[in-house]
């Protein structure tokens, strides 16, 4: 079963947005297997975001993520990858569709609420880098076959 990183950012976390943001996930269908509230290290962000090092926002970027608690979540299910993407919006909300989690909440590019993996590969690699294997849980619902 697929897997994928999803962060409800400092500016989600002030707003009030992590249940909001739990709920549309798990109104989905989608089974949360890992979550934390926690303050980022600047090493960290910047493993995060090595991708971006050399783009002109980097610092501020990093100094955004570092400046006060996000909730990094783990959700799981059949193409969640994608489709959290598409449940994200675009990463700037002024293109990103009403009904959309940045159409409906983000402000700017950089305050845009949410974070997701783009593919398998950053979902592996952001997987690994913010959880332990001991903070991700392996369970079943008692329930139908359909039900992730
Ligand atoms: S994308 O989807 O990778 O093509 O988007 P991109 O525009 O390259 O942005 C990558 C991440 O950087 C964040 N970003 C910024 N943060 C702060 N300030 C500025 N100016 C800025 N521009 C882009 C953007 O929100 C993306 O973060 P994530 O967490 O990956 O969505």
């Amino acid at each position: 079963m697929e897997r994928t990183f999803i962060m409800v950012k400092p500016d989600g976390v002030q707003r009030n947005l992590v249940g909001e943001i739990v709920s549309r996930f798990e109104k989905k269908g989608f089974k949360l297997v890992g979550a934390k509230l926690m303050t980022v290290s600047k090493e960290l962000a910047e493993q995060h975001y090595a991708e971006h090092k050399e783009r002109p926002f980097f610092g501020e970027l990093v100094d955004f993520i570092t400046s006060s608690p996000v909730f990094a979540m783990v959700w799981e299910g059949e193409n969640v990858i994608a489709t959290a993407r598409q449940m994200m919006g675009k990463t700037n909300p002024a293109e990103a569709l009403p009904g959309t989690i940045r159409g409906d909440f983000g402000l700017t590019v950089g305050k845009n609420v949410v974070h997701g993996s783009d593919s398998p590969e950053s979902a592996e690699r952001e997987i690994n880098l913010w959880f332990k294997e001991n903070e991700i849980s392996e369970y079943s619902k008692q329930v139908d076959e359909w039900v992730y």
